[in-house]
């Protein structure tokens, strides 16, 4: 049963770009969003299989260090031609210096040895939400496009300007933010575009009082 979240809450991400977007989805419920960089917590490893396991490790770890509830989003982007890669991986490949001109590099690169022509690639974000007494609630969403060498755009972050959305011409690191994540909350509007807006439509639907 999903659980109505007020107050305040934690961010599980050290993240920089994830906590521009996740404030800005947050903004309209008049929730108080403090992060888990600010708080000073400790940022657990990621060992889970799944990024939906990922999402619930930082998010467990956060509501018990914090005592609120905490919001994590675990996300990556998946190339077909890769088998999937960089994946769950796909902050990894920015290596520590969080390099995702050279991650963006390495997959056009791994494409090109493996001589594919499959361009097909698809993001993924899973948002678990934890409370500190253990109860979760976890939704997903993704968005499939295309991939574009040389990348295209300097907003966003990560690999925004190498993924062009199906149906759009332009690139995610060529697009505003409201392009790339703002939400319609009219009935009949259309689904948001990227993978976290659209699985925080889902949680903000099911966790958050109704809008005026
Ligand atoms: P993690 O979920 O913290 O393990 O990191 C996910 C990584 O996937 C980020 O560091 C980005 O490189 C990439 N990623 C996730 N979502 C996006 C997005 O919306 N745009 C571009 N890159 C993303």
């Amino acid at each position: 049963m999903p659980r109505r979240l007020t107050g305040r809450i934690v961010i599980a991400t050290h993240n920089g770009g994830k906590l521009v977007e996740m404030r800005e989805l947050l903004a309209p419920f008049g929730i108080e969003a403090v992060s888990a960089g600010e708080l000073g917590l400790p940022e657990p490893e990621e060992t889970g299989t799944t990024f939906a396991e990922n999402a619930a490790i930082k998010a467990r770890a956060a509501a018990s260090a914090s005592g609120l509830p905490a919001l994590a989003d675990d996300s990556g982007v998946c190339v077909a031609a890769l088998d999937g890669a960089p994946g769950l991986f796909s902050a990894r490949w920015g290596g520590p210096a969080k390099d995702f001109g050279a991650a963006m590099a390495r997959v056009e690169a791994e494409l090109a040895s493996r001589g594919a022509t499959d361009d097909r690639a698809h993001f993924v974000s899973a948002l678990v939400l934890a409370w500190p007494d253990g109860h979760e609630e976890l939704y997903e969403g993704r968005i499939h496009g295309t991939l574009v060498f040389p990348p295209r755009g300097g907003a966003g972050f990560g690999y925004d300007p190498m993924f062009r959305p199906d149906g759009h011409a332009r690139t995610f690191g060529e697009m505003s933010s409201e392009e790339k994540h703002g939400i319609d909350w009219s009935a009949a509007a259309p689904e948001p575009l990227s993978h976290r807006s659209r699985a925080f439509l889902a949680l903000a639907k099911a966790c958050f009082a109704p809008r005026a």
